[in-house]
Order: structure tokens, then sequence, then C-alpha cells
């Protein structure tokens, strides 16, 4: 019984030692000594001993038993020892390698002369406003003072969203003065920049979406050279200090008197050329004094209050200042021409 204690000792160890695995090295536990392992078999024997052979043979089984077990734990310990450094070697961070390059966006730069005008505006004192682009009719047309066969309200015209007419893609911009005096009430100064809808075919000047930066001023006391004043100040800074502005009186339903606002071609001179289509001249807004149906429409005393609005395109005013010659550029995202500005 002895040498069969050795051997199986002997044949357990290095059975331990070759497992590379958790569960082989399980397979050997169960072998030796499990239930029906072979360490088991031989101590099922014992009762064949004479009572002087007991005491030794068990003492030796169990130094089998424990040198066993010891090895078993010990291989077990080696082979968790193992994995865990073949997956830290495989997750290893090499930190010298030159990072990926992310792609970072580009300003638009019909964006970038919208930033230039609200810094202008914000100078002076105004607030920028936002508002919906889907919009009632009351307030892109009625409360604007737009008689109900106004031609702008046609549907050949306007992007009408209900079958009554009540509700709208906006056509302008305009309708965020009634927004902003029935918000805010008086005395006010604000810009609000926006997409406006009109049913346009797509050309080089035209795009049934485009962009328009409306401005209200109301106050006590506030009359045509205050908006003469203002607009000649705002068309320096974006144009030059060397602008000439031409006032030219014109007709919106919302404002009485209403005029636009040309800027003398900065490329001839006034002489006419190809820019400003011979006319020596360029139209850069509208704008006029805040007609007295329209701020009592609002709730404000047109004895006591006067205001005055104005409009201007931002594609025209980008197209004008990075020279570009077609408005479709500003909306196809071709990064061959934003990457340009
Ligand atoms: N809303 C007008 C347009 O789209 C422009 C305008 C705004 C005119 C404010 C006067 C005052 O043509």
């Amino acid at each position: 019984m002895k040498e069969q204690l050795e051997a199986i000792r002997a044949l357990a160890l290095s059975a331990i030692s070759g497992a590379e695995t958790g569960s082989a090295l399980e397979a050997v536990r169960v072998q030796y000594l499990g239930k029906k392992g072979e360490l088991t078999a031989v101590l099922k024997q014992m009762g064949s001993l004479t009572p002087q052979e007991r005491p030794v043979m068990g003492q030796l089984a169990n130094e089998v038993r424990s040198a066993v077990e010891t090895a078993l734990e010990a291989q077990a310990a080696r082979l968790a020892e193992k994995a865990l450094a073949e997956k830290l070697a495989g997750e290893t961070l090499d930190v010298t390698i030159p990072g990926k390059k992310c792609q970072v966006g580009h300003k638009h730069p019909m964006y970038t002369v919208l930033d230039e005008i609200k810094e202008i505006f914000i100078n002076m004192g105004f607030e920028i406003m936002d508002g919906p682009e889907i919009e009632q009719a009351d307030y892109n047309f009625t409360k604007l003072n737009a008689p109900e066969n106004h031609p702008s309200r046609d549907w050949t015209d306007t992007f009408y969203l209900t079958e009554d007419s009540s509700i709208l893609l906006r056509s302008q911009t305009s309708p965020m003065q009634i927004r902003a005096m029935e918000t805010y009430g008086v005395p006010i100064r604000m810009i609000s920049p926006g997409r406006v809808y009109r049913k346009d075919e797509v050309d080089a000047t035209h795009s049934p979406m485009f962009h328009q930066i409306e401005g209200l001023v109301v106050d006590k006391g506030i009359t045509m050279a205050d908006l003469k004043g203002t607009l000649n100040a705002v068309i320096r800074e974006i144009y030059g200090p060397n602008t000439v502005t031409r006032f030219r009186p014109h007709h919106f339903p919302f404002t009485e008197p209403s005029c636009e606002v040309d800027i003398q071609c900065h490329k001839c001179g006034g002489a006419g050329c190809p820019t400003c289509k011979g006319e020596g001249w360029i139209e850069v807004l509208g704008a006029g004094m805040v007609h007295p149906k329209v701020l009592r429409g609002c709730g404000i005393d047109p004895e006591v209050y006067s205001g005055f609005a104005f409009g201007m395109g931002l594609e025209r005013l980008a197209m004008g200042q990075f020279k570009i010659s077609d408005l479709r550029l500003i909306f196809e995202n071709d990064a061959r021409f934003l990457e340009q500005f």
C-alpha cells in the first residue's frame, strides 16, 4: 500500500504541474481526490491492514492528500496569475501612438456674417430674439396690417400648411415685431434673425428658403432720424466707413413712412457695372416707421410711443461680403466651397 500511495503522490504531482488550464486541473483533482478517485480507492483497502500498519498508512495517506491539495492550490494560483498577465498584455495601451485626427466642423460663411451683425447690434444695446418658422397668418400678415387681398397672401407666393390659410411657413421675419411687442412691451430694441420661406424658383439670386434679420426699436420720441442714424451706423460697420447710402421711398403695409436703403456700388463707385447691374446702387434693406395701427394692435399707444423697423436679407449680405456670385453655393454644402472661408 505504501508503494501505491507513493505512486499516487508522484503521478498526481506531475499531472498537476502539467495541467495548463482550469478544467485540466479540475480533472486531475477528480481523478485522484474525487469520491471515485485513486486515493479514495486505496483508503478503502485500509480495513485489510494489521492494527500496527493502519496508523502508519493512515498518516502517509494524509500526507499524500495534503501534498496533492497544496499542489492543486499552487497550480490554480499560478494559472490565475498567468491568465491575468495575458489579459494585461493584451490590453496594453501605447500612449505614444499618434491619436486619430477628428474632423472638426467648419463655420458656414453666412453664420460668420450673421455673428458679425449680431455683435454690431449687441454693442448698440439690442437684444437677439428667436421665433417660430411655422407661423400664424395673423402674425405674418394681419397684425402687420397686410390687407386681406394683399398679393403676398396668395397661395402662389406663400407656403400654407392648412386649407384655411391660417398657418404657414413665415414669408418674412416681420411677425417677430409683433411677438416682441406682445411679449415684452415697450421700450424695445431687438433683432431677430431666422429662416423665411417663399414659393420662388431656385436660381442664382432666389431660393424658396432664405434668411432675414428683422429689427425693431420702439420707445418714446423715436423718429426717422433715429432710423437713418442707426441704419447708417450699421451699414458703415458692415461695408466700411465711407459707404454712401440712399434712402428711397417705398411701401410696406406695417411701416409708414417706408423706405428701401441702397448703398452706392463699392465696385464702380456709382457709375454702373455688372455687380450693381448698371444701377450704381445696391439695395440692402427695407425699413420704415412702425405703423400706428400695428402699435395699437399690440396694445401700445402711438400717441406716446413710436418706433422703426427694418429687415435685411442675410444671404445677400454674405454674398456681398465674400464675393459669392451664386446663391445656390450657400445652400449646397459643398465642402470645397465652404472650406474657402
Ligand atoms: N419684411 C419686409 C420684407 O420682407 C422687410 C421689412 C422689414 C420692411 C421691416 C420694413 C420693416 O420685404
